[in-house]
C-alpha cells in the first residue's frame, strides 16, 4: 500500500498540490466507491487535522449520511436546509468562516465553529455533497474550496 507522505508544515497550497496525486494514486485501480471515498476521507480529514470530514449521498429528497472520520453526525439532511443542504440546492461550494452567524445551519457537533461544504456534481447533478468542519473559526478559504473541488471531481468518477 502506497503511503500518503505530506510535510504538514508547509502552506496549505503545497499540501493540497502534493495531496492530489497522491489521492488520485491512492483510488488508481479500484471502482469500489465506499472503499475510494472511505479512503479520501480519511486521509483529507488526517493532514490537516479537521474536526469532522465526511461526504452525503444524494438519496432521493434527502442527503444521507456516508464514510466519514470524526464525531457522530447526524444521518439525514432535507434538500436547502442546514449548510450541507444549500449547497445542495445552490449547487455551489459554500465557505462558513462562522456557523453560529449562518441561519439554519444544523449543529450536529457543538465545537463546530467553521465548514467548508462542496458539491459533488455529475452530469450537471449534484450525486453528493464533501462536508468539512472545523473548531477553528476561519478555517477554510478559497485556496480550501479550489482544492475540495478538485478531490469532488475526483470522487465523481467512480460515483
Ligand atoms: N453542519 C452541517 C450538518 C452536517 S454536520 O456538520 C456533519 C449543516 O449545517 O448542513
Amino acid at each position: 500500500m502506497h503511503l500518503i507522505d505530506v510535510n504538514t508544515f508547509q502552506d496549505k497550497e503545497s499540501i493540497y498540490k502534493q495531496l492530489l496525486p497522491q489521492l488520485n494514486a491512492l483510488v488508481e485501480g479500484e471502482t469500489d466507491t465506499i472503499a475510494n471515498i472511505s479512503n479520501i476521507i480519511a486521509v483529507i480529514h488526517h493532514t490537516f487535522s479537521h474536526h469532522w470530514t465526511g461526504i452525503y449521498f444524494v438519496k432521493q429528497n434527502e442527503l444521507v449520511l456516508g464514510p466519514f472520520q470524526g464525531p457522530v453526525a447526524c444521518t439525514r439532511i432535507a434538500y436547502g436546509n442546514g449548510v450541507c443542504g444549500t449547497s445542495w440546492q445552490k449547487v455551489q461550494a459554500i465557505i462558513v468562516p462562522d456557523v453560529h452567524q449562518f441561519e439554519g445551519h444544523i449543529a450536529c457537533s457543538a465545537s463546530t465553529n467553521s465548514e467548508l461544504v462542496v458539491p459533488i456534481i455529475k452530469n450537471n447533478q449534484v450525486l453528493a455533497i464533501i462536508d468539512i468542519d472545523s473548531v477553528d473559526f476561519k478555517a477554510f478559504n478559497e485556496v480550501d474550496k479550489k482544492y475540495v473541488e478538485e478531490v469532488a471531481d475526483l470522487i465523481s468518477k467512480f460515483l
